[in-house]
């Protein structure tokens, strides 16, 4: 059976956004599912077609999601319409001077990939505050990407299950 695969995307100024990604993303292979990390920059529509299941983290900007993020969010209407992102597993990050900045930028990631795209999200999303301590982060950070491996393996279809299987 192949092993579903998780995008996991961020943009960063000043790293700690990418440490998350990478946490996350290390959380998931230990839970059984092939992950890789991208900046968003180098991301293209096709990347996120291809992957199983997206994991998009930002820095808190304005309480918002940085420009970058929002470049890819607003290139992805060519996904849109033909909903192919729908069902898709999802997963929003953020790091954040505050927690209450870090709720409005999850926010914003949840109405682009939950209520729009319709993706499956795992909820609630992942918050690093500036003076989290590393060790805590890292902690969180692999059980999220742990719940989303959780989440991509549960929908796995057995590939040794036949036609002649499903018809019994
Ligand atoms: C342009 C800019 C805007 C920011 N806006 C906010 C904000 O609205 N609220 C907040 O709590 N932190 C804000 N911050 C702090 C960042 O969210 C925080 O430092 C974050 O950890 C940066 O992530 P990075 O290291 O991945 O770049 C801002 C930082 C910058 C550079």
């Amino acid at each position: 059976m192949c092993q579903p695969c998780l995008l996991v995307l961020y943009y960063t100024q000043s790293g700690n956004t990418e440490r998350i990604a990478r946490a996350i993303a290390e959380g998931a292979d230990a839970g059984g599912v092939q992950a890789s990390v991208k900046r968003v920059e180098d991301c293209g529509l096709a990347d996120l077609l291809q992957a199983d299941g997206l994991a998009l983290g930002s820095p808190t900007y304005f309480s918002n999601v940085a420009w970058q993020v929002k470049r890819l969010i607003d290139e992805s209407i060519e996904l849109y319409s033909g909903q192919q992102l729908k069902d898709k597993v999802a997963g929003i990050f953020t790091s954040s001077g505050t927690e209450r900045d870090a709720q409005d930028c999850l926010r914003m990631l949840e109405i682009a990939l939950g209520f729009h795209h319709g993706m499956s999200l795992v909820e609630p999303g992942l918050m690093h505050i500036s003076r989290d301590a590393e060790e805590k982060t890292r902690t969180e950070c692999r059980q999220y990407g742990g719940r989303l491996a959780e989440e991509l393996l549960a929908r796995r279809v057995p590939a040794e299950s036949t036609t002649e299987d499903k018809e019994r």
